[in-house]
């Protein structure tokens, strides 16, 4: 890394190497925060633990409203969104969720293993098993097409639209694509059984179907009325997601601990500091290198830390001075950017990706 990070202690951010820390009520900088590509929500609980935050968990839909709606009004249907939270605050919040256009695709478990109770738990006078999980829940947006008389579609509904009014047969769509029967008995058929076509797919298909389709109906697959979409911009319809076989929902991860800590003398700094490994994990399965990611609610700004190890851009916020100070402080640590274990090299840092801010 070539220079100084940019910290100003007045006004209270924190900028280098694509990543941005603003020590504020993250409200203030949605409107200026560039488009993001993942959003990484871990905020109120219910437990009263920071300025504002509710007591109780049945208070936190009216706590996350204003910040779902901003999420809904600069996502794109490439953006993921991951809700940190007690299994109890994600049932209160998915209904707010949902009703904001949020697409559930996934529940996963942190499993933080016995040694969070410690032998430490009095089940009979708690009346229940002791609770080591907590849930990041993936969300995403789905792409919403108009028809020809402005009716809404969504994305299978408007690629089997698309194909039946050029007037070929589905079969033809085999042939468009290349394959022997893939492409008609995956991406044109109705119900639960239908795929997503791959980008070179439905350009395939697109070019097929305006080049051999009813002249009368052209242009086909063009969202905008007058251009047939392509490869790349397809991909822009879905949210990004790759991941390497052999993981499941369920991740066992004991809490924070040992030189991952950020404490204050013996004490941590932070009750709820996520692991680093899941932060990578998330954004590294949803974002390619130099995507943005959101982090409203920062606290150490573990997600900042996960971003800048793997080359992706950050923009966080973090309310309460002190915790936005240790998150500086661990940004800039180069250490946290030495080799790691658990993210392939091709996938990790590569400062250099990023313009002098
Ligand atoms: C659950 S903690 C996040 C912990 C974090 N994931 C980590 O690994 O350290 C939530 C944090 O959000 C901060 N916060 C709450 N409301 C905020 C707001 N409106 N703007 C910015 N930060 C806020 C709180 O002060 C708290 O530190």
């Amino acid at each position: 890394m070539s220079q100084q990070p940019d910290v100003d202690e007045e006004s209270g951010f924190y900028r280098e190497a694509g990543i941005e820390i603003r020590h504020s009520n993250v409200a203030e900088h949605y409107g200026d925060w560039d488009t993001p590509t993942t959003i990484v929500s871990d905020g109120a609980y219910g437990t009263g633990l920071f300025p504002n935050e509710p007591d109780e968990t049945e208070d936190i839909p009216g706590w996350y409203e204003p910040h779902i709606r901003a999420w809904s009004e600069h996502a794109t249907p490439q953006t993921t969104l991951w809700f940190w939270n007690t299994e109890l605050g994600w049932a209160e919040v998915h209904p707010l969720l949902k009703e904001h256009g949020w697409t559930y695709r996934g529940c996963n478990i942190w499993n933080k293993g016995m040694g969070h109770i410690a032998g430490n738990s009095n089940t009979n006078r708690m009346r229940k098993f002791p609770q080591v999980t907590e849930v990041c829940v993936q969300y995403v947006r789905d792409a919403e097409f108009t028809g020809l008389n402005g009716e809404s579609m969504d994305m299978q509904e408007w690629v089997i639209s698309e194909w039946d009014r050029s007037g070929l047969t589905r079969q033809d769509a085999n042939v468009a694509c290349g394959v022997a029967d893939a492409a008609f008995r995956k991406y044109l058929t109705k119900g639960n059984l239908w795929y997503y076509p791959p980008p070179e797919r439905l350009e395939a298909m697109a070019e097929y179907a305006n080049e051999h389709g009813d002249p009368e109906g052209k242009p086909y697959f063009a969202p905008d009325g007058e251009n047939p979409i392509d490869a790349e911009d397809w991909s822009r319809y879905r949210s990004k997601f790759d991941l390497d076989a052999g993981m499941t929902n369920v991740w066992e991860e004991g809490q924070v601990n040992g030189s991952e800590r950020v404490v204050d003398g013996t004490k941590a700094k932070h009750i709820n500091q996520k692991p680093l490994r899941l932060m990578r994990r998330i954004i590294n399965a949803t974002t390619d290198r130099g995507d943005v990611v959101w982090e409203p609610f920062g606290g150490l700004c573990t997600g900042a830390v996960a971003a800048k190890q793997l080359g992706r851009e950050c923009r966080a916020a973090e309310i309460v001075e002190q915790f936005y100070e240790s998150a500086v402080e661990r940004l800039e640590d180069t250490e946290q950017y030495a080799q790691l274990d658990d993210v392939p090299a091709d996938e990790q840092a590569d400062l250099g990706v990023f313009d002098d801010p």
